[in-house]
């Protein structure tokens, strides 16, 4: 028998008992990419295969890039585990469900202070795979209402505009042009990497739908004044409404800064958005819209859908929606409450303005704010006291050596030839955690500093 067929042989009594996964003949073949394989494959080992290939991927608890939740409690991750088959969108079958979905929304609508109706908030709203999802709804309710009225009134409402910073997250140009809406940007500058709220009350013309907001930009995690692009409005006499991109802040301010007023308290706002996924400590994807009041939600945008067994309202982009999320969700809000949300918040801060002293002391320029006045996010860049010829860029790339990801990007539209990076503070990045990544960073800088040292000698020869 010559030596290949031995192995076939071998190969295919191995496929029989997959006990030897690296010993069957999967083991030596390339995974299917492109089509759909032809014959099964045993259970152990497709699950092997992917679980090996995935480990290629970054570790999740050392990416701090993300604002997305990387660590749930054993209790959290059996109820999604449980919860894994619903689809919350069938109201009939899944009642306790959809429920669960009302009790968060009737939760952040107080938490928002949404105004009350015979003592108790009114939440209108929604859950969403994320907060984009959320603000392309609040985009299209805005712009719908705001062609309502240009209608009523008999005038042209074909030239929608909204109003933002050069600085908002992808998903607001996402929403401006598949909706065909003008985006009318107020450019960041050097030194303010937030929406100046003159310039952006001063854009406001009759065609305008709405301005966005928002606490804790995705760049530096600022949050931008609310309250005084509100104060404007109100000063000039314009109803202009104001949608709040709470996506980070809406789980962080009212625990850190809860008389920071930034919510439905301000007469302009009309809609809010905040990830779940976020700092609601949810793994993603979950995020939430809520309306003022039903008047800014227009009629057209609301379903009606029966074909499940029983009417129901929709106004959601996407139909099916995992029920798992929005329990996981529950759970924190009830497992934590007000005071574990703020305990950890405000460790997060904490630890952010920590790690904020520390980078200053090896000579970085910070960005963000800390104290709490922001997220707890560390924003910074090079400074030029630390006599570097390499950049931000070659710093990130050098940590990851390490395993962290700390990104470097270049700062919005109008400075983009600032570049930066940025830390964000998440629940399992502990003291000592950060301490690890202050070491790293110190060596970090060293290494690349002798490099350079290397190079321009060899320069010199
Ligand atoms: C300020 C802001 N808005 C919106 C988003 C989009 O959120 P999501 O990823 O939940 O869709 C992000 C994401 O980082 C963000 O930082």
């Amino acid at each position: 028998m010559s030596p290949m067929s031995l192995f076939s042989e071998r190969l295919s009594e191995s496929d029989r008992s997959c006990s030897n996964i690296y010993g069957s003949r999967f083991a030596s073949e390339h995974m299917p990419c492109n089509s759909f394989p032809e014959d099964e494959m045993p259970k152990e080992v497709a699950y092997r295969m992917i679980k090996d290939d995935l480990v290629l991927d970054g570790n999740p608890m050392l990416n701090l890039a993300s604002f997305v939740t990387t660590y749930m409690e054993d209790e959290a991750e059996k109820l999604i585990a449980e919860s894994a088959n619903k689809n919350v969108i069938d109201h009939e079958e899944y009642p306790k469900s959809v429920e669960i979905e009302q009790r968060c929304l009737n939760i952040l609508a107080d938490l928002f202070h949404t105004p009350q109706i015979n003592g108790k908030a009114t939440a209108v709203g929604t859950a969403c795979i994320g907060s984009s999802e959320a603000i392309m709804l609040g985009v299209l309710a805005m712009k719908k209402r705001w062609q309502n009225e240009r209608k009523a009134q008999g005038k042209d409402a074909s030239r929608p505009n909204i109003i933002m910073s050069t600085g908002v997250q992808v998903c607001w140009e996402k929403a401006a042009r598949y909706f065909d809406i003008e985006e009318k940007l107020v450019p960041c500058t050097e030194t303010r990497f937030v929406i100046d709220p003159v310039e952006a009350v001063n854009l406001v013309d009759e065609n305008t739908i709405g301005i966005a907001a928002i606490l804790g930009t995705t760049y530096t995690g600022q949050y931008e004044d609310v309250k005084l692009i509100n104060d404007l409005l109100i000063e000039k006499g314009l109803d202009t409404p104001i949608h709040v991109d709470a996506a980070s802040g809406g789980f962080v301010a009212p625990f850190v800064n809860p008389d920071l007023t930034w919510d439905f308290q301000l007469q302009n706002v009309v809609s809010i958005n905040v990830s779940g996924h976020k700092y609601g400590l949810v793994y993603p994807g979950i995020g939430w819209a809520l309306w003022r009041s039903i008047d800014y939600l227009p009629r057209e945008l609301i379903f009606n859908i029966n074909y499940l067994g029983a009417d129901q309202l929709n106004f959601t982009l996407n139909f099916s929606k995992p029920a798992s999320h929005i329990i996981a969700q529950y759970y924190q809000m009830i497992r934590l409450g007000r005071r574990g949300y703020t305990d950890i918040m405000m460790n997060l801060t904490h630890t952010a303005d920590y790690l904020a002293d520390q980078l200053k002391n090896q000579g970085f320029i910070i960005m963000s704010d800390g104290s709490g006045d922001g997220l707890p996010v560390v924003a910074f860049r090079l400074g030029s006291a630390q006599h570097i010829v390499f950049d931000e860029f070659a710093l990130s790339h050098k940590l990851r050596e390490r395993g962290w990801i700390v990104p470097a990007y270049t700062m919005a539209a109008d400075c983009e030839k600032m570049s930066m990076m940025r830390v964000v503070v998440r629940e399992e990045f502990s003291q000592s955690r950060c301490d690890c990544l202050v070491n790293d960073i110190q060596f970090a800088l060293q290494a690349l500093a002798e490099q350079e040292i290397l190079n321009i000698q060899r320069y010199h020869k």
